[in-house]
């Protein structure tokens, strides 16, 4: 599915959007350039999830994690990962990734989901690619 945003709140907007078709276990993949609007479509989400605290990029701490509270569904945790930064995929291994990768009362989503290639082997993933349009505030956003 192909569409376009032409505003950071659009892309907030569609965030809410997706997380009506969300499970638990669920782990999405958010590639694009810096600026692209990856981290809006997850704020977007996370709102949408009821999670009150503001998202801010997991830049220098790679992983965070906010609670679902009062759910009517399954889901518990919102797991964030910006892997910019990241060296080594031992880095998140050592933060505890694997406590919230696919586990059925986690969505997690994951910036730059190339750099860490290996831990999502074997994984069930959604793809969603971001790219700039030609107008300034104009975003194309693919899922896969
Ligand atoms: N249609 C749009 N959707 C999302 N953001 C937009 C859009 N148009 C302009 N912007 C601007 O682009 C920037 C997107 O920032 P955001 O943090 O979401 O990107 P990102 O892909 O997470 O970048 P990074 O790789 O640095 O983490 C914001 O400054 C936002 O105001
Ligand atoms: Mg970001």
């Amino acid at each position: 599915m192909l569409l376009t945003t032409n505003s950071q709140s659009e892309t907030e907007r569609f965030g809410k959007k997706l997380s009506a078709k969300l499970r638990g276990g669920d782990i999405l993949l958010l590639s694009g350039d810096l600026g692209a609007g990856k981290t809006s479509l997850v704020k977007g989400l996370a709102k949408s999830l009821g999670i009150k605290h503001e998202i801010t990029s997991p830049t220098f701490t790679l992983m965070n994690t906010y609670k679902v509270q009062g759910s009517k569904s399954k889901v518990k945790n919102l797991v964030h990962i910006d892997t910019y930064r990241l060296k080594d995929e031992k880095e998140l291994l050592e933060i505890g990734v694997e406590d919230y990768l696919g586990k059925p009362d986690t969505i997690c989503v994951i910036e730059w989901p190339e750099k860490i290639s290996g831990l999502l082997k074997n994984k069930k993933t959604t793809s969603i690619s971001f790219e700039h349009g030609n107008k300034p505030e104009e975003r194309k956003i693919l899922i896969s």
